[in-house]
């Protein structure tokens, strides 16, 4: 499966079989993890058993159940944080879909109950549940391509993006982001307020950049 085979594919999953990673698999991705944070100056780290973390009352009722590991997205306090906690979470889920596990971010979980090494200078920003699920998960709701951008005529490679970038988890299915296009420079910004908004701008931009091979401000 190619990575854009891999952001066609996913949806966020929350029920999970009862069953550990493989160990192989759990290798490529703590890899992966390893060379990304070196790259984005991240101090990400892959936890399995994911133990009380995803347990409780509240998190059965949100759909939580048996997930048995996930990625802490950690780095040092900063106002490029958030985004770039997207930008490169993005990277690590498509790469887990990549490697046949199931994925899903979460903004709200037991943070007490994290055993990750955070340092006095870093925030543990959120975490990503990683498991073999259930099922595959389903499409939801979306925004249209005219909902996030007033481009008219847009080119095949802008709309490709946006169209992906349509496809992207954002908190609470926000979708808070407009795209605009000025000549062949193609940007993204926070449309609204909302719970974390800028980490999903830094999902959404991923998916637009691997989708129309353009960078995007
Ligand atoms: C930053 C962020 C935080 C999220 N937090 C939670 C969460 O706490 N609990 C949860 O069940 N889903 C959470 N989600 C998953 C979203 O609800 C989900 O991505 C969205 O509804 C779109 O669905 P999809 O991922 O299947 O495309 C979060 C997603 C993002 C991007």
């Amino acid at each position: 499966m190619t990575e854009l085979q891999a952001l066609r594919a996913r949806h966020s999953v929350r029920a999970y079989q009862k069953k550990p990673i493989d160990p192989d698999t759990a290798t490529l991705l703590k890899e992966r993890i390893a060379q990304l944070n070196q790259a984005y100056d991240l101090h990400m780290q892959y936890i399995e058993p994911a133990g009380a973390v995803f347990g409780g009352l509240a998190s059965k009722l949100t759909g939580w159940s048996n997930v048995p590991a996930f990625i802490a997205m950690i780095g040092k306090r900063s106002d490029t944080l958030d985004e770039r906690c997207g930008y490169v979470g993005e990277q690590l889920v498509l790469y887990a879909q990549q490697l046949g596990l199931n994925t899903c971010w979460a903004g709200i979980f037991k943070r007490k109950q994290v055993t990750a090494d955070i340092a006095e200078d870093e925030k543990l920003v959120l975490t990503i549940a990683v498991g073999y699920g259930v099922d595959q998960g389903r499409p939801r709701r979306s925004k249209s391509v005219a909902d996030v951008t007033d481009v008219q005529d847009m080119p095949d490679w802008f709309k490709e993006g946006v169209e992906a970038a349509l496809l992207a988890p954002t908190a609470v299915n926000q979708q808070k982001f407009t795209f605009t296009l000025d000549g062949d420079t193609p940007s993204v910004s926070v449309s609204a307020n909302g719970p974390f908004v800028r980490l999903d701008l830094g999902i959404v931009k991923y998916h637009f950049e691997l989708a129309s091979g353009r960078k995007i401000q």
